[in-house]
């Protein structure tokens, strides 16, 4: 190496990466990309997801990452501008869609990523995390859990599944300004602009199906500095997407990037169509043009007819308008006319019970002579039905035998009709205080704590998601044919993402089941369904209500009050229900009394998880494992130490509001 050659070494070493990047791909083969997961290469197309990849990840970046600082560490940000072409098709459109992301990230396999909702990009974790990472996602699916506007919409993320901002898909006129959606997930080619502008932090997205140019108005605009914050010296840019059990296909066809300046312009003219051909390209021949076009009139003139006669029985009230995205959530809708068959028109003598919620009925399907009860509930706003619906079918998909299986619903004006499998033998409620007309012994009691814990841990760790119930108690537990006991009224859970921060403020339950923290933050959690369990674990065991008020003077009798003084003073087999007292052995019973109190501890963290529940009561042991008894013995007795000060045990519990 001659010494006149080294600082020519020096400068192109230094000054290589912070060389421009301009790339644009009209199709594209495997070598142009790195492919991570199950995207592939497919007919010159990227296809992110696999189908038959039940939670399929996708990701497709350009092999070099791109500069977006001028140095190290420096405040400023580069700027760049992108665009592509993508085609979003679902094989069952009325199946809960995904959509995907194109993402400017520092590592091609973001951590913690999950499937599903997530666009394979993001985790749930509960720590607000600032990793490099910035995603406009183009989301054809509505969860309502991170604020999603809509099934079919436009938004940016900051290392965060819940965007900072959204549009519904659409574009604006360059000229009248006048605003036009856009089908996403039609499978039709749409084409995007991204347009990030680092010198003062903002990035604008536009979109416009094929054939309309770059509208002058992007759809929407972000201008924050603390886009900065999600930015690192070097960064990858691609597209990612994910999916559920339900097949979509997220394409990109071509793909046009520039750090220096606009990105080029991609040429759309001979790009493939991924929509499935229709019925009349598949004619030949003036024949049957004419037959297909004959057909096409009269279909029209049908359906307008159909239009005007529904038109005339909703105004008259006979029938409910379903709207699109009711046929979204839930594949089994019931027509009021069926359930009304079923139930003998909601007859009273097929009236199971009222309660605060509203009405059940026992009903007959006619379709294949299920019995079913059907639950008719008042609900008062729309959106906020929009979102029950989303909850109640991610809650359809539940199964486990532990669980009362739901059928579908209905809906017909101001009030829902949720159908569930009829349950023979009713409520643990009566079977523990309808006493002497129905008794159940302490082998009966025992397993229908068992099943229940296991339905309840399932809605907890068995599904990808943690589902709250929210209301446990011993009227909402049902025991079938077998006497097997299973959760049931999912009515007021409430979906939440693993390790998600719960955001809602109505407080739901049960006075005599809530836990004392929900009084002051009204955020039920994982933890709180623990402690109605416990609740009704010291229910049954007792034989004894939550609450039990004698006279007006006299203080209430608090359940778990009791059964603790009686722990504290050493004879807490005491609380045992006299029936079944003789049926086991003291050490049992004292083993589950005080697993019902472990469960019921005043600090939500030291509580068990409904996973170490199971455990215990699989077991059949007759002792508490020692971390559980551990945390008993340190927070409940008060006196024993200063742990549980400050925590109310009772009393404080606020009004139900259901
Ligand atoms: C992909 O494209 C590169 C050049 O762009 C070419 O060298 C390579 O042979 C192509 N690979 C395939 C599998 O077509
Ligand atoms: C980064 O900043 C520090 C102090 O501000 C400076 O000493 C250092 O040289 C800078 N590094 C680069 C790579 O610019
Ligand atoms: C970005 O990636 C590089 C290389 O993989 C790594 O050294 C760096 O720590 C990452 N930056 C951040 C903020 O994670
Ligand atoms: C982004 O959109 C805003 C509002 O329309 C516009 O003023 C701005 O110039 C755009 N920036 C870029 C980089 O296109
Ligand atoms: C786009 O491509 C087609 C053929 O692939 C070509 O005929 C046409 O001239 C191209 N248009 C532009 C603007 O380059």
């Amino acid at each position: 190496m001659t010494p006149l050659s080294l600082p020519l070494l020096y400068l192109l070493l230094h000054f290589l990466p912070a060389l421009s990047l301009e790339f644009l791909f009209n199709s594209f083969n495997s070598s142009d990309l790195i492919l991570v997961g199950d995207a592939k290469i497919d007919s010159s197309v990227i296809r992110l997801t696999s189908d038959s990849n039940q939670n399929s990840i996708g990701r497709a970046f350009y092999p070099t990452k791109i500069n977006m600082k001028p140095t190290s560490n420096s405040t400023k940000i580069s700027s760049f501008s992108t665009s592509f072409v993508f085609s979003v098709y679902p094989q069952i459109s009325s199946n809960p869609g995904v959509g995907f992301a194109f993402v400017i990230s520092n590592t091609t396999s973001p951590p913690n990523a999950l499937p599903d909702q997530y666009f394979g990009l993001f985790s749930n974790s509960k720590k607000p995390s600032v990793f490099p990472l910035i995603a406009i996602e183009f989301d054809t699916g509505q969860n309502p859990e991170f604020n999603d506007p809509d099934g079919n919409h436009v938004g940016i993320d900051l290392d965060n599944i819940e965007s900072v901002i959204t549009e519904t898909a659409g574009y604006y006129d360059s000229v009248s300004g006048n605003f036009t959606p856009v089908n996403m997930r039609s499978g039709n080619n749409v084409r995007a602009w991204i347009d990030f502008e680092g010198s003062n932090f903002q990035v604008n997205v536009t979109i416009a199906p094929i054939g309309v140019n770059k509208p002058s108005k992007p759809l929407l605009s972000y201008t924050n500095s603390v886009i900065a914050d999600y930015v690192s010296d070097e960064m990858f840019v691609g597209f990612s997407a994910s999916k559920f059990t339900w097949v979509e296909i997220q394409r990109v066809l071509a793909w046009s990037f520039s750090d220096t300046g606009t990105a080029r312009d991609l040429n759309t003219t001979n790009l493939p169509n991924f929509v499935p051909k229709s019925v009349s390209s598949l004619s030949s021949g003036a024949i049957v043009g004419i037959s297909v076009a004959c057909v096409a009139v009269l279909v029209v003139f049908l359906t307008g007819v159909h239009w005007f006669w529904r038109r005339r029985r909703v105004l008259e009230g006979e029938d409910e308008e379903i709207e699109d995205w009711e046929l979204e959530y839930w594949p089994h809708r019931f027509s009021y006319e069926e359930l009304g068959q079923a139930t003998s028109g909601f007859s009273e003598e097929n009236l199971l019970g009222k309660g605060g919620f509203g009405t059940v009925y026992k009903g007959n399907l006619a379709a294949n002579n299920n019995e079913v009860a059907v639950k008719c509930v008042n609900h008062d706003s729309k959106q906020g039905l929009r979102e029950f619906m989303a909850e109640i079918s991610s809650i359809g998909r539940l199964q486990q035998k532990n669980l009362v299986p739901m059928r579908g619903w209905c809906r017909k004006g101001k009030e829902l009709l949720l159908v569930y499998d009829y349950m023979p033998n009713g409520s643990l409620n009566d079977w523990i205080f309808d006493k002497p007309k129905k008794v159940l012994d302490w082998k009966g009691r025992r397993r229908v704590l068992t099943d229940v814990a296991a339905g309840l841990n399932y809605l907890h760790h068995g599904y990808n998601e943690v589902v709250l119930h929210r209301d446990i108690k011993s009227s909402n537990i049902l025991l079938d044919k077998d006497m097997r006991g299973r959760l049931g009224d999912f009515g007021l859970a409430k979906l939440y993402q693993h390790g998600g921060v719960p955001n809602t403020t109505r407080l739901v339950g049960t006075l005599g089941y809530l836990a004392p923290e929900l009084a002051s933050l009204a955020a039920p959690t994982a933890a709180s369904d623990v402690y109605s369990f416990g609740v009704v674990i010291l229910e049954v065991v007792s034989g004894r209500r939550p609450i039990e008020t004698c006279s007006k003077e006299d203080d209430p009798f608090l359940l778990i009050d009791w059964v603790r003084e009686l722990y504290c003073e050493g004879k807490v087999s005491e609380a045992c229900d006299d029936t079944v007292k003789s049926e086991c052995e003291v050490e049992e019973i004292e083993m589950v009394l005080k697993l019902g109190l472990a469960c019921c501890h005043p600090d939500p963290q030291h509580r068990p998880s409904m996973k170490e529940v199971v455990a215990i009561f699989s077991d059949g042991v007759l002792s508490l494992p020692e971390n559980v008894e551990a945390e008993l013995a340190h927070g409940v007795c008060s006196g024993s130490d200063g742990n549980n000060a400050g925590l109310p045990l009772h009393s404080t519990e606020p009004q139900s509001q259901v």
